[in-house]
């Protein structure tokens, strides 16, 4: 066996486990501006500490303060932008057995929240 033959299916891999973060944060259209609105107006600080929304500062579900640098979604699912936002509009349709309620949310609203939760890598 080549060396190509060992190391480029481990690059793949390396490489599926954990795009670049600018590749995984790409959110063509999104705009985090509209994403703060949007968790404003529907509550999500009920159940969540939402970095940069002050209030309600809810404790039910995780914090959302460092999405970007996180692996997976509700434990399970790979974080990607198009995955991420599937899950913020629709939760039970990806873990049925989740306790994270489907929000009111247009497509394009539920793009706008993800652009702004992986915003905030640092936080
Ligand atoms: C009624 C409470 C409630 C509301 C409202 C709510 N969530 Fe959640 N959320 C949860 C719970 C509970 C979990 C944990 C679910 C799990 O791990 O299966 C969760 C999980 C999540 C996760 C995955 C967190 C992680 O660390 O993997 C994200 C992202 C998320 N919520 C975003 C939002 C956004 C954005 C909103 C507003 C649009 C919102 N949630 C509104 C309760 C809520």
């Amino acid at each position: 066996m080549s060396t190509t033959q060992i190391f480029l299916p481990l690059l793949l891999l390396v490489g599926a486990c954990k795009p670049p973060p600018d590749a995984r944060q790409q959110m063509p259209g999104a705009s985090v501006e509209r994403g703060k609105a949007v968790i404003e107006r529907v509550g999500c600080g009920a159940c969540h500490i939402v970095p940069g929304i002050s209030w309600p500062q809810g404790r039910i579900g995780p914090a959302l303060g460092n999405f970007a640098g996180q692996n997976l979604i509700a434990g399970q699912l790979p974080n990607r932008p198009d995955i991420l936002a599937a899950f913020i509009r629709n939760a039970p349709a990806l873990v049925p057995d989740t306790n994270m309620p489907a929000m009111p949310l247009s497509e394009q609203e539920s793009r706008d929240v993800a652009a702004y939760l992986y915003r905030f890598e640092d936080l």
